[in-house]
């Protein structure tokens, strides 16, 4: 198997960047291919824009959808965008690590996706969802909070963390990406007094040796679900006999 690791972290001290390493080692023990994306580390641009492109599509203006399916059919996107893309292609897992910031991931992340799944070359109207392209693909969150596991629970002060990452979930779900349960280690930042850190500091250590048995597990658990096309009218509302699997997408009340 192939195992993409993409890392969305700036400092090589974070415990982010300790927990990549540990899955980047981890599945090479376990015998896999591994393809590292770090996203500081390569500078990689996260902002969408024109200079991108030598031309853009429609000429006189950025139509950034036109522009992309332009670049795919022609085989001329970034090389930057294509090599990320031929790495999704051939991964058949990828492990995403990240810490939340402002209630979502970092924006360096956030702009990966947009300009990496790109029109056409990732998506297109016949493909996305059930039929996407990446279908058969899984993918897994490791995300640090500095909120606490109450903090982020469904009723917490710092918002449901399932539910600040769904978006996030749903746009690999839209590429045909199985998504996995998200692994949240929680309560982590530098303001803790020293007993506090000691006893996160022994809990990160026992996360970090159990990371092989969690990336072995990452080819066999069960996927979150989400509600198929067939749970769709024509017109893209969810059926009234269809079960609502998220807020995000639920029946009026
Ligand atoms: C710009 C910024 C915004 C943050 N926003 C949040 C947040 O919305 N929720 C939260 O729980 N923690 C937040 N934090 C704390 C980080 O999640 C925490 O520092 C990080 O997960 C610690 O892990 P690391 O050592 O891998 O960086 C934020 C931190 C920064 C730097």
């Amino acid at each position: 198997m192939t195992v993409l690791v993409v890392i969305a972290h700036p400092d090589k001290n974070s415990f982010t960047q300790s927990w990549a390493a540990e899955s980047i080692r981890s599945a090479t023990v376990l015998g896999h291919e591994v393809l590292v994306s770090d996203l500081y580390k390569m500078k990689f641009d996260p902002i969408e824009k024109a200079d991108h492109y030598k031309v853009t599509f429609p000429s006189d203006h950025f139509d950034v959808l036109k522009t992309q399916e332009f670049h795919s059919q022609k085989d001329s996107l970034p090389s930057e965008v294509k090599v990320e893309l031929n790495k999704i292609k051939k991964c058949d897992l990828i492990v995403f690590h990240f810490p939340v910031w402002w209630f979502s991931p970092p924006s360096a992340l956030k702009g990966w996706m947009e300009r990496v799944f790109a029109n056409g070359a990732a998506h297109d109207t016949t493909h996305r969802f059930d039929s996407g392209k990446f279908k058969g693909k899984r993918a897994q969150f490791c995300v640090t909070t500095g909120a606490s596991k109450q903090e982020s629970a469904f009723n917490g002060r710092e918002a449901d963390i399932d539910m600040l990452l769904w978006p996030t979930a749903y746009t690999l779900k839209y590429l045909g990406i199985d998504v996995l349960p998200h692994k949240i280690i929680n309560s982590l930042h530098s303001y803790h007094s020293e007993n506090k850190k000691n006893e996160i500091e022994r809990n990160l250590k026992l996360e970090l040796q159990n990371q092989i048995e969690f990336i072995a597990k990452c080819f066999t658990v069960e996927p979150l679900k989400f509600n198929n096309d067939t749970d769709f009218t024509n017109d893209g509302r969810l059926k009234v006999a269809a079960k609502s699997l998220t807020p995000f997408i639920r029946h009026s009340e």
